[in-house]
């Protein structure tokens, strides 16, 4: 089982317990982003992602292999996915933000993968038609968040299957049950669609490479739970004559109810993009915080902003400017600012924003299917 000891595990298909990413590093293989390959980065996008400058993408594999491919011409692509299990959270939102800005500073294509098998396959509750009613919906939170249409595919892999189909069988054949096991903590039990899985997330890595007839670089941006799937793809890609795709890691935006990945299956733990005001007033209001008992023993000591999703909020997502971030955080630590203010900021934030995501939502059902791939479809 990866990343498992008593306090934590982390699988594409579950995120228990408080997450220690120095230890993932180790136990994944990863390599930490350092500062050179941060400013390596900033300098050739032109500027910085808030995400990258504080630390959230903090490790990767292969992005130095990446940047010197680019800076001799060769160019990438981007690649990442949602597994379609209901609505999109803001938690899902932070990979496809760093990829967004990918896109606009590098000018990369992607590809964007809907997962409606591997849902239909692990969540015993789903059927095929639910999951590819919610891929379409996940697809108008993708198309808000402004990707270029001219670069920007987006497709679902019971309708892609065709074209992915002979990819993953050149993976299938070179990964044995006994990897797959192993990586992915499947058991004797597991359906044989789960075993078979991996090789269907792998083949978007290779597909401008396919269509292309030569190698082309891969940039796959995704929050650390995921990594397992591209460690196998990684492995086998010189085998079969690929590059080794690369891949930027996302620390994951917590909990609203404290400690953990925020979850789809709990509702109180999450935002997600169709949520109301008023659903946003009471999730908000209801989470776990670093905050002290009483009033008094906050004044006294302070709260703990490290700790609480609240700040963890503002830190990933609802506060541009680092100098108004690091305010925020002392008048935390000294007593000064209260949780009340600080949900209360944090309220009419989330929903200024869902205000007009929900907009650019609707108007997605426009033009979705321009960004639709189908059958043998290519750019
Ligand atoms: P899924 O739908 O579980 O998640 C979609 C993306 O969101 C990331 N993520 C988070 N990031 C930050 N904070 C969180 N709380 C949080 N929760 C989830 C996930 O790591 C993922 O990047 N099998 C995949 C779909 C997929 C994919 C891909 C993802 C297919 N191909 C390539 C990344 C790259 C899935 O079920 O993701």
């Amino acid at each position: 089982m990866t990343g498992n000891r008593e306090e934590f595990t982390v699988t594409p298909w579950e995120v228990r317990g408080e997450v220690n990413y120095e230890r993932l590093v180790v136990e994944f293989g990863l390599t930490p982003l350092n500062k050179d390959l941060y400013e390596r980065l900033t300098r050739l996008a032109g500027d910085t992602h808030k995400l990258l400058r504080r630390g959230v993408f903090f490790a990767h594999r292969d992005l130095d292999w990446l940047l010197d491919k680019y800076e001799r011409g060769e160019m990438f692509y981007l690649y990442t996915g949602r597994g379609p299990s209901g609505h999109t959270h803001l938690g899902h939102m932070v990979p496809w933000f760093l990829t967004k800005w990918l896109q606009d500073r590098f000018g990369a294509k992607l590809y964007f993968q809907m997962t409606d098998d591997e849902k239909f396959l692990f969540k015993p509750e789903l059927t095929l038609e639910k999951t590819r009613k919610y891929a379409l919906d996940n697809a108008l939170d993708v198309i808000a968040l402004g990707f270029d249409p001219d670069k920007t595919k987006i497709f679902l892999d019971t309708d892609y299957i065709g074209f992915l189909y002979k990819i993953a069988l050149q993976f299938a054949k070179k990964i044995t049950f006994s990897t797959v096991r192993a990586t992915f903590g499947l058991t004797e039990s597991s359906n044989i669609g789960q075993i078979f899985f991996t090789s269907i997330q792998a083949a978007p890595a290779f597909i401008e490479s396919i269509i292309t007839g030569k190698n082309v670089p891969c940039l796959i941006p995704l929050a650390v739970d995921q990594d397992p799937h591209f460690r196998l793809a990684r492995d086998v890609a010189p085998k079969l004559g690929f590059y080794k795709p690369a891949i930027l890691h996302s620390k994951f935006l917590p909990s609203l109810s404290g400690g953990g990945k925020m979850s789809s299956s709990e509702a109180m733990s999450a935002i997600f993009t169709t949520d109301s005001p008023e659903e946003v007033r009471k999730k908000i209001w209801n989470a776990f915080t670093g905050g002290r008992p009483t009033i008094a023993e906050q004044r006294e000591k302070g709260g703990n902003p490290d700790i609480c999703p609240v700040f963890h909020y503002y830190a990933f997502i609802f506060e541009e400017d680092d100098r108004a971030l690091g305010e925020r955080r002392k008048r935390c630590l000294s007593g000064d600012l209260l949780c009340g203010e600080c949900k209360e900021d944090l309220i009419k934030r989330v929903t200024n924003f869902l205000e007009e995501h929900q907009r650019k939502r609707e108007r997605a059902r426009d033009i979705v299917d321009k960004f639709l791939l189908r059958g043998e479809q290519t750019f």
